[in-house]
């Protein structure tokens, strides 16, 4: 089962999360998981997934105007339509808008016809309410990466559990 996760990254923090979910969505058996940067994104890998997951840096508590814009302008063409679609962002303060920029990409899923999906507190810790967040290298965003692994394992999982024949 295909699996994708589509980023908006400048200084790397979002990428590197990125790499991670697409690492622990690919330790569920059957998962074929890729990240893509919205500059490059394979639109027919991505159409083929069952599961999309976006992630963006927070800039002045909301995502980038250029995440924003790829969801407005390109989203369309991915066919977001029955597939399950999380969000995660990175960010520099833990009040810095994080779970804000989450919501507003799962919002415009939910838009697309999508079926959004976090894995909330059903798994037990971590607990992961709207998404994954990373705190920058101001707090070691190294301490957050398991967070990261783990949400990708889940979501893999629950495409399993919905898609898989
Ligand atoms: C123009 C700009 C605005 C930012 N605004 C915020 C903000 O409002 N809140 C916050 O917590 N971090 C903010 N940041 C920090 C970034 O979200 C954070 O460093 C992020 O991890 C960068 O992601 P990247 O390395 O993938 O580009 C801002 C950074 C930039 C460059």
């Amino acid at each position: 089962m295909k699996l994708a996760v589509i980023y908006h990254s400048v200084t790397g923090n979002t990428k590197n999360m990125g790499d991670l979910i697409v690492k622990g969505m690919n330790s569920v058996e059957g998962a074929e998981a890729k990240a893509f940067p919205i500059e490059a994104v394979d639109t027919e890998f991505v159409q083929e997934a069952k599961c999309v997951v976006f992630g963006s840096p927070i800039y002045a508590a909301h995502i980038t105007g250029q995440m924003m814009s790829f969801l407005l302008s390109d989203a369309g063409k991915l066919k977001l339509a029955g597939k399950l679609v999380g969000a995660y962002t990175t960010a520099q303060y833990v009040h810095g808008g994080a779970e804000l920029g989450i919501r507003e990409m799962l919002d415009h899923a939910m838009v697309m016809g999508a079926l959004t999906y976090s894995g909330g507190g059903a798994y037990g810790n971590p607990i992961i309410h709207l998404g994954p967040v990373g705190i920058d290298n101001t707090m070691d965003i190294g301490q957050f990466a398991e967070n990261f692994e783990i949400y990708g394992s889940r979501m893999a999982q629950k495409a399993m559990e919905l898609f898989a024949k």
